[in-house]
This record gives structure tokens, sequence and C-alpha cells, in this order.
């Protein structure tokens, strides 16, 4: 089938490169030139795992980019908007780009002749592609629904995963309002092993919010968990590997630490919590979820003080940006408020990670940055770990650089932190 994809971020890219992997003509349109240029080069504008093989692959074959929505639509039967949705000043969702890009391409459906389906793949809440989407296209176009498709089909892509993810679904969703339209979005899918679970677009758009609110509740119970356990000298990766045992309950995301970050966990629980106040209901769970990973970060930096006293002058290491491992994205990384409250208590910071330093550097100039764990360990008075990278598993002599070698683990990442060491784990 001949697709476009509106939006070459995270999403849109990805779910491009693998729509023409999976045999489809693929046409990408965004307002931004240079991921346009990339694109058509055959090179990711945004770090993936496997996206600069399949992009190499069909770029100037069944894989190309413009900035001409006319074009695009003209040029395909099935139009994905795949746009940011950030949150606004109070963490409701802010709709004003999935607003822009139906008017552009209900602006171009007026042009267009025969049947067209445009699909909502950006994170919307609940009644966004029938109440705000649909209306915008209808009056653009001078169309009504029926004369083309609407349909929500969210994404569960993880970062640094997402083209896997996208190959191996466990689960996908389309939602639509004719069976029509559904129809030819669900099969865009076939040769991908996975039932489609077929619906309403506002069930479609409700999944996702609860997917990534379910996955975030159990990361907030498990560190509220491993708050008492500390308390108590209870281990509770050992408490939480026997209860992850229950198939009801699963392995997955029951990881205590330093909190949840990203561009989806904190930014979708918030405008879950948003559209539940809108119908006037209190979400009393959701917004503790919110509130136990707002506290942890400043639990780390209590264990510091506990152990140091004052930070004033000190020179405290902090061992990864990233939100996660595998990622250089640091929006949400629970590094962010360490680094805030490090600063405020008047320490200086000498920070490493593998792929973040740069972006980081956007944020904070004024701190060190360093290219190895060990450089950025010389002469701390304490280290910091705050995300789970591999490497960070097995550091060991690399601790001999520091001043006083006290190390506060934010994820459970420390194999064998070695004799000298002085290591505190944050809920462990
Ligand atoms: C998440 C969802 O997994 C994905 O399905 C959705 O589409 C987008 O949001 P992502 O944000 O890429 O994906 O990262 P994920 O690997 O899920 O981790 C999110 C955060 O939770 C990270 O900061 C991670 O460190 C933290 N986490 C994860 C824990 O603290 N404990 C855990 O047990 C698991």
């Amino acid at each position: 089938m001949k697709i476009s994809v509106i939006g070459t971020g995270y999403v849109g890219t990805v779910s491009a490169a693998c729509f023409a992997e999976l045999g489809h003509e693929v046409i990408c349109v965004d307002v931004d030139r240079s991921k346009i240029d990339m694109i058509n080069s055959g090179i990711p504008p945004i770090h993936e795992e496997g996206l600069p093989e399949l992009l190499k692959k069909h770029a100037g074959k069944k894989l190309s980019a413009t900035s001409d929505y006319g074009l695009a639509i003209m040029n395909s039967e099935v139009s994905f908007i795949c746009v940011g949705t950030p949150s606004d000043s109070e963490g409701n969702i802010d709709v004003g780009i999935v607003k822009a890009a139906s008017s552009s391409l209900g602006d171009s459906l007026r042009k267009k002749k025969g049947y067209h389906v445009i699909v909502v793949k950006s994170t919307v809440v609940p009644e966004t592609t029938e109440k705000i989407v649909l209306p915008i296209i209808e009056k653009h176009s001078g169309k009504h629904q029926g004369e083309f498709g609407i349909a929500m089909n969210p994404e569960f892509l993880r970062e640094g995963r997402a083209v896997h993810d996208f190959m191996h679904p466990d689960k996908i969703v389309v939602g639509s309002l004719d069976k029509k339209s559904g129809d030819i979005v669900a099969s865009l899918y076939n040769g991908l092993k996975c039932e489609v679970t077929r619906t309403n677009p506002r069930t479609a758009e409700m999944i996702k919010y609860v997917n990534n609110a379910f996955l975030a509740t159990k990361i907030s119970f498990a560190n509220e968990v491993g708050n008492i356990c500390k308390e108590l000298g209870i281990d509770t990766y050992e408490v939480m590997s026997a209860v992850g045992k229950d198939f009801r309950i699963g392995p997955h995301f029951l990881n205590s630490g330093a909190g949840f970050g990203g561009s989806c966990f904190p930014k979708d629980v918030k405008a879950l919590i948003g559209k539940a106040k809108e119908i006037g209901y209190e979400p009393q769970l959701l917004k503790s979820v919110i509130a136990i990973n707002e506290g942890q970060p400043a639990r780390m930096v209590l264990l510091l003080k506990n152990k140091l006293g004052s930070l004033e002058g000190k020179n405290i290491a902090v061992l990864g940006l990233a939100f996660k491992n595998d990622t250089d994205d640091i929006r949400e990384s629970r590094s962010i408020p360490v680094i805030k409250e490090l600063l405020d208590e008047g320490a200086r910071v000498s920070a490493y990670d593998p792929m973040a330093n740069e972006n980081m550097k956007k944020l904070y100039s004024g701190i060190g940055y360093y290219s190895s764990a060990a450089d950025a360990l010389r002469g701390a008075e304490a280290c910091l770990i705050m995300t789970e990278w591999d490497e960070f598993r097995s550091l060991n002599k690399e601790f001999d650089v520091m001043e006083n070698r006290l190390v506060i683990d934010g994820r459970h990442i420390l194999v064998k932190p070695g004799k000298d060491i002085e290591y505190v784990g944050l809920c462990w």
C-alpha cells in the first residue's frame, strides 16, 4: 500500500522505515528541511537501534521524504499523524501540532479524488480523534467522514528498541468509526505475527494511556515498597523477584530505583490525570504515582547528605544522564532534578554518560562533562549512579581514583562494588 507519515520524530521515522520494510511505499512529511534531507539520504534523524540499516535499505526506493503535504496525500492511500503531543505548563496535553497537521491534511484532501484514510498515531487523550481531528479534517476538506476514513492506531514502542518492537509487537490496536477504514489500517500490518485488536478510536486512545499508566504504576509501587524495605533492612529486589513470580503480576517493571523518566510515562500519566480532572474525577492513585516518582531523586540527595553532611564545595560524580540505558534522550531524566539539587546545595558536579553528555550540556552548561566513568570519578567525594547502563555494572577499579569512595546506586546496577567501597542502594 501507499502510506504517508506526517512528522519525522521518533515514532514517525521508525514507523515509516518499518512500513517500508513490510513492503509498503512510504512518503514522510515534515516542515523541518534538514530532517527531510537526512531521510532522503538514508541517514536517521534520531538515534535508534536498527534504523540506520532500514533507512539505508529503503531510502530513495520504498521510502522518501518531502515538505509538500499535497504531494504526499496525492501519492498515498493512508496518512499517519505522528506529530508530537507535548505537555502544557500544567502537565495537560497540548494538541496544537496535531491540530495543525489535521488542517494541512484536510486542505490536501479537498483536492484529492478517491478514498483516503487518516490515522492518528500520536498519543492523544480519549475523544481527541473524534472531537478534534475529525471535525478539523471535515472542515478543511469539505468532505464528511465516510467519504474518507478515520482511525486511531497507538504505538507501544520503547525508545532504543523501537524498530524491534514495531517488527515484533505484542499488540496492535486499531480503533475506527467504520469497518472499511479499520480493515485498511489493520491490513498494513499483514506479515507481522500479531493479532489485531479492533475497537473504536476513543478506546484505542485510552488503551495507550492505560498501558503506560499501568507500567508507571508498577514502578512507583516498587519504589514505595523499596523505600519501606530499606528502612526495615529487607532486600526489596529479593521481595520483588518472589512477588514477580506470580504470573498475574510478572517480573517486569518491578525494579525500584531513581524512578521513571522519558518522553512517555511522566507525560502520559499527567495527561491522563488532566483528562480525568476535566471530567470531574480526582485520580488519586495516578497522582500518587507521579508524586512517588518525583520524590525518588530527592531521596538520592538525602542519602548523600546523610553520609557527607553539607555538600557545599564538594565534588560529586553523577554517572548516567540519559533517562534509561541505550539512548541519548534526557527528557524527564531523573538525573536532571538530582543535578539541580546538587547545584542548589553548592556541590560541584562531574558528569559522565556514554551517549547523553551533549544533550545534558544544553541544559546544564556549567558542570564538568567527562568521556569516561573513571575521568568523572577522579577526586570525587561521592558518586551517584542515575542510569542503568550496562557498562556501570562492572565498575570496580574505577572507584580507586575517588577522594572518598562513597557510591549511591539509584539503579541496582553495580554487581561487585569492591571491598573498599561504601555502597549505598537507594531502596535496598
Ligand atoms: C515506555 C513504554 O515501555 C513504551 O511501551 C511506550 O510506548 C513509551 O514509554 P520508554 O519510555 O522508551 O518506553 O522506556 P522504558 O524502557 O519503558 O523505561 C521508562 C522508564 O522507566 C526509564 O526511566 C526506566 O529507567 C524506568 N524503569 C523501567 C524503572 O525505573 N524500573 C523498571 O522496572 C523499568
